[in-house]
Parts: structure tokens; C-alpha cells; sequence
């Protein structure tokens, strides 16, 4: 094995990895390794990454299947696996989500790595949902672990009518072109710790249940927590770097604060399993088939 380092950077979320050369095939030991450095650190960060998009795939493929980019969005040209994450193309991701989380199985894990940086701004916001959970009061965890989410690529994004502009509706036609809606437990458990965490984000738009109105309210509430300072590990980007965050217990969100100027980045998702609430049942899709995007992990016994 490597002389893997891996160093916290803040109390709930986020350790820096060094000592393993990503551009190489990694051993089974090193893949153990980083696999549990991710699941009791949710987000990995590694500098000094030599990679182009081939070598971001392959990387990712060590943690399973990847996805297709996406569901709705074209790829990177010659990178199937390769989503354009482009200030050029809209800067629809500050919101709070968890990627693709409208389809049944969503990406397990996401990979980002930086292509073009501005030269100030442009950081990522992860958040551990995990800890958001536990620091519910115990009145509103046993509330949460009741619920149920639907979520959905088709809504909208809080944008005024009057801010979206023709290259804007083309891109929301086009994320929308497949419509989906999914229903997810609002409380997953972690299939390999056995972990709860806060399973709702920017595509969860209603509680079962509740009426649009009741649904916003009890998501904020939830939602709060996530958002929490403590929970939060703030990014910010330099050239030669990649992220790797579990998809299943994180949200993320891209501040939009560049005045505009170029930032990308490359994005490679790790094919997920079907959600699990604390009673076991499954997450059910009402709408939209994704099998074209991505395979369904087959998930090893809990810990
Ligand atoms: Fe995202």
C-alpha cells in the first residue's frame, strides 16, 4: 500500500489525502483505505492530481461503476462518464442538493475535479447530513424518520421568470426534457455504516403526505440543520485538485460569488444503489426510467 495520509480538516466533514498517485492503478489495500476514509469523512480531498479525463474515469471506476454524465445533460466529448460542470452553461448548482437525486438509484459517489479556477470565488459547500441528523432534537429525528420525499428534476428553481434568459430556458428544457420524479426515505441509512443521515436537498419539492405549503416548511426545518457552519467543509478550489464526496450522506452547493468569469469543472458520479429508510423499505420511482444513466449498485451487507 501507498503512504496514504489522511488529515481531517474540520470536526464533522472533509479529510485531505495524500501519499496515494491517482494516476495509477490503485491496490486493493489503497481502495480499502480511501473507501473508509469516505465513509467516516464524507468528503476526500486530494491535491497535486494529474489526471485527464480518461484518468478522473478510471480513477472513479475503483469505487464502481460509473454513471453516464447524466441523466438529461450531454457529456464531455470522448468522456461518456465526463459532466461539464461550466459557468458558461449556467450556474443553476447554488442551490443545496444531492446529485441527481430524482432518479431511483442516485450516484453513490461524486468526483469534481478542477479544470478552470477564477481567480477569486467559485468555492464548493459540502455538508455531512449525517451530522445534521443527529443533531435533530430527538422529537423532530423520530418525525423525520416517518417521512418520505418526492423528488424531482422539474420544478422551479426559485429563479424570477424575468432573470432567465433564451441560452437559460434551452437549458432548462433540456434538464427537463426527461421528466423524473422519485420518492425517497427523508431519513437513508448508510448501506455500508449502517449511518442515518438527511436524505431531501434541492430536488425534494414534497412530503408525502403533506400539501406543497406543509411540505416547504417541514423541508426547511430539516434543511436548516444540514446547512448548519459545523456541518459544512468550504472548498476553495485550486488548479490539480479532485473532491470525491458520498453522494448518499452529503449535500453540496456552488457559491455563486465570481462576478461570471470562467470556473470548471469535470464531474464523474459512481453508480448508486436504491435508497433504504430506518424501516428498510426502498425508495419507488412514480416517473421516468434512468436506466440508460446508470446501473444499480449491488450494495455488500451492512456493517
Ligand atoms: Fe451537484
Amino acid at each position: 500500500m501507498s503512504d496514504l495520509k489522511i488529515t481531517k480538516v474540520t470536526a464533522n466533514i472533509g479529510a485531505r489525502v495524500s501519499g496515494a498517485d491517482l494516476s495509477r492503478p490503485l491496490d486493493d489495500a489503497t481502495v480499502t483505505a480511501l473507501r473508509d476514509a469516505l465513509n467516516e469523512h464524507k468528503t476526500l480531498l486530494f491535491d497535486d492530481v494529474h489526471l485527464d479525463d480518461a484518468g478522473q474515469q478510471a480513477f472513479v471506476r475503483h469505487f464502481g461503476a460509473i454513471t453516464g454524465a447524466h441523466p438529461t445533460v450531454p457529456a464531455v466529448e470522448g468522456a461518456p462518464g465526463v459532466l461539464p460542470v461550466d459557468s458558461g452553461r449556467g450556474r443553476a448548482a447554488n442551490n443545496w442538493h444531492t446529485d441527481v437525486t430524482f432518479v431511483l438509484n442516485p450516484p453513490q459517489a461524486t468526483s469534481l475535479r478542477s479544470i478552470t479556477i477564477p481567480p477569486y470565488g467559485g468555492e464548493t459547500l459540502i455538508a455531512n447530513s449525517a451530522a445534521a441528523y443527529r443533531d435533530l432534537p430527538e422529537p423532530l429525528r423520530r418525525l423525520a424518520d416517518t417521512l418520505w420525499a418526492e423528488h424531482t428534476n422539474d420544478y422551479d428553481y426559485a429563479v424570477p421568470e424575468e432573470a432567465i434568459d433564451e441560452d437559460e430556458a434551452a437549458r432548462r428544457a433540456q434538464f427537463t426534457s426527461v421528466k423524473y420524479r422519485t420518492v425517497h426515505p427523508v431519513v437513508r441509512v448508510h448501506p455500508l455504516t449502517g449511518e442515518r443521515g438527511l436524505f431531501i436537498g434541492g430536488f425534494a419539492q414534497r412530503i408525502v403526505g403533506l400539501s406543497k405549503s406543509e411540505s416547504r416548511k417541514v423541508l426547511d426545518l430539516l434543511q436548516a440543520y444540514v446547512t448548519r457552519p459545523e456541518n459544512v467543509v468550504r472548498w476553495r478550489w485550486e488548479p490539480n485538485q479532485l473532491v470525491l464526496f458520498d453522494n448518499r450522506i452529503t449535500q453540496h452547493y456552488a457559491i455563486d460569488n465570481y462576478d461570471g468569469l470562467p470556473r470548471r469543472l469535470h464531474r464523474v458520479t459512481v453508480a448508486g444503489d436504491v435508497p433504504a429508510g430506518v424501516d428498510g423499505k426502498e425508495s419507488y420511482a412514480i416517473e421516468g426510467d434512468a436506466s440508460h444513466y446508470t446501473s444499480v449498485a449491488k450494495v455488500p451487507a451492512a456493517a
